[in-house]
């Protein structure tokens, strides 16, 4: 049998979902992790195993089996949750605890005896699902934070196991890590690896400080020195598919009016109504860490500070529903939709409404739609372990124009230095990059493109996957030399 790689994750590319209370649905997965490691595992030999999207209580015999086969078609094995495992682990341990303090906002961060129970428990199930698939040679790769147990529970069990681990998000500064009670336990459950990712250079200096100072470990350069084995940690930027992006971008091109969208007839009847006038757009989950009520405010300051742009820009929101379950994500929706609303109130005219809000997913060829016809691309994430909206936007800039204005914040702006860089939280700065975009000439728009294509393209997905899986084949030397 030909050896193959486990993918982990919470989340799988595919979400399922019940209908009418018999018919299973499928529809595509939103998240940098999803939407990126599905190109990987869609070309390699590869099972992907993650959550479902259901409940156990919402399951009966012959809806997993409607599971079962939808999952299979794509390579993938579906576990479902408990609500109460749901709750502790998803809702709870992973997006009450660890997302918050990871990206840096402690006052929303909650230490809570039961949820962390329930982690260990979700991880632990997660594991023996693993372990019930593994076959000798297999390697299994986990992802994010939601599993920072399962690589030591692996490696416990099946030692000649090789295991990679790659982090989605920020791995915070030693001050803000060493807040949590359980802290040992999250890094000895990381170390199970033989390979530790991280997006960025700074992350992997965070986790290696923690390391040697809480566990007191060993660690030089880019290893940490265990009793019976070396963990080797390195950076590996995630880039994005895109040949995939770029294709659907010249696709779009070829359309002729019939076989237009509706989303881009309206985006083409904005043009013809405001002649001249520049589309702004922001795709991100509603998520605090994105900075959306910052980008909101920053673009009201922008339209009181330079008045001459009234009517002559468009900011295009999409914001994905994610996590609502959670108390902060839910007020987050209260705060965006009030701020949505008085600022249309306020400067709207007859002829011109100044922010376009939707509040859903969208298909691909939407996005790519929106990609496309925007002249101005708006992200000011707080904290953002990278950031592939931003790649994908230049990605689709097939004529090279286009500006990206990006929060230094964001794991992609070490890659994208020739965007607009800014800092989230300084309004009259992003004003003024407004502004800047609003005026950049042709010229200078190309060149700035020309070097970030340049570099998207040689670091892609399939360059991101295939460097980490050859250092993590690169760590069974290390296993050899040691025994
Ligand atoms: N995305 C999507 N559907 C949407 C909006 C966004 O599939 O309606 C995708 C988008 O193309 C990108 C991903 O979701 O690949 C978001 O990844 P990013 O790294 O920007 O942020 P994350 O959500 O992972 O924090
Ligand atoms: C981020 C995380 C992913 C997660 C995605 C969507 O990208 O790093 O692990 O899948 O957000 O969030 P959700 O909670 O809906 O899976």
């Amino acid at each position: 049998m030909k050896n193959k790689t486990i993918i982990v994750s919470n989340r799988l590319p595919l979400q399922i979902s019940i209908e009418n209370n018999q018919d299973v649905t499928v529809s595509p997965s939103v998240g940098g992790l999803a939407t990126g490691m599905k190109s990987v595992h869609q070309e390699g030999d590869s099972l992907w195993i993650g959550w479902s999207g259901l409940t156990e209580e919402e399951v009966n015999p012959e809806i997993q089996t409607q599971i079962n086969n939808a999952a299979e078609k794509e390579k993938c094995l579906a576990i479902n949750l408990t609500e109460k495992e749901l709750d502790d682990y998803y809702y709870g341990f992973s997006n009450r605890t660890i997302w918050p303090l990871f990206h840096y906002f402690m006052e929303y961060t909650k230490f809570d005896e039961e949820q962390w129970k329930g982690y260990k428990q979700v991880n632990e199930k997660f594991a023996e699902k693993i372990i019930e698939n593994l076959n000798d040679g297999d390697t299994v790769w986990v992802h994010d934070y939601q599993l920072l147990l399962v690589p030591g529970i692996i490696k416990a069990s099946k030692p000649n196991v090789t295991v990679g681990f790659f982090l989605h998000i920020p791995f915070p500064s030693y001050e803000v890590f060493r807040t949590l009670p359980w802290r040992e336990s999250l890094l000895k459950g990381m170390l199970g690896a033989d390979l530790l990712g991280f997006h960025t250079y700074d992350y992997e200096r965070h986790f290696l400080s923690s390391v040697s100072r809480i566990l007191r470990h060993e660690t030089q350069f880019n290893e940490i020195t265990l009793k019976n084995r070396i963990v080797k940690v390195d950076s590996f930027p995630m880039g994005i598919d895109y040949e995939k992006f770029e294709q659907a971008a010249l696709e779009h091109f070829e359309k002729t009016q019939d076989q237009k969208s509706e989303l881009q007839v309206r985006l083409d009847q904005h043009l013809d109504t405001q002649p001249g006038s520049k589309m702004i757009l922001s795709i991100d989950r509603l998520d605090y860490t994105k900075g959306i009520a910052n980008r909101i405010q920053a673009f009201e300051h922008f339209l009181e500070k330079y008045p001459e742009f009234k009517e002559k820009v468009r900011l295009i929101m999409l914001a994905v529903p994610s996590r609502s379950n959670v108390p902060q994500y839910q007020k987050l929706k209260r705060e965006i939709d009030e701020l949505v609303g008085r600022i249309n109130g306020k400067f709207s005219t007859v002829s011109w409404t100044p922010i376009w809000y939707f509040y859903r997913s969208m298909p691909f060829d939407n996005l790519i739609d929106l990609y496309t016809s925007c002249d101005i691309a708006l992200l000011t994430p707080r904290r953002d372990g990278m950031n592939l909206v931003a790649k994908e936007y230049i990605a689709t800039r097939t004529d090279l124009s286009g500006v990206l204005i990006l929060s230094e914040m964001a794991g992609a702006a070490h890659e994208m230095n020739e965007a607009l860089i800014i800092n989230p939280n300084n309004y009259d700065q992003i004003a003024d990059a407004l502004k800047q975009a609003y005026e950049m000439p042709l010229k200078e728009q190309k060149s700035r493109n020309r070097i970030i294509q340049r570099r998207l393209k040689r670091y892609g997905i399939k360059k991101w996957a295939d460097e980490f899986m050859k250092a993590l084949e690169g760590t069974k030397v290390n296993h050899i030399s040691k025994k």
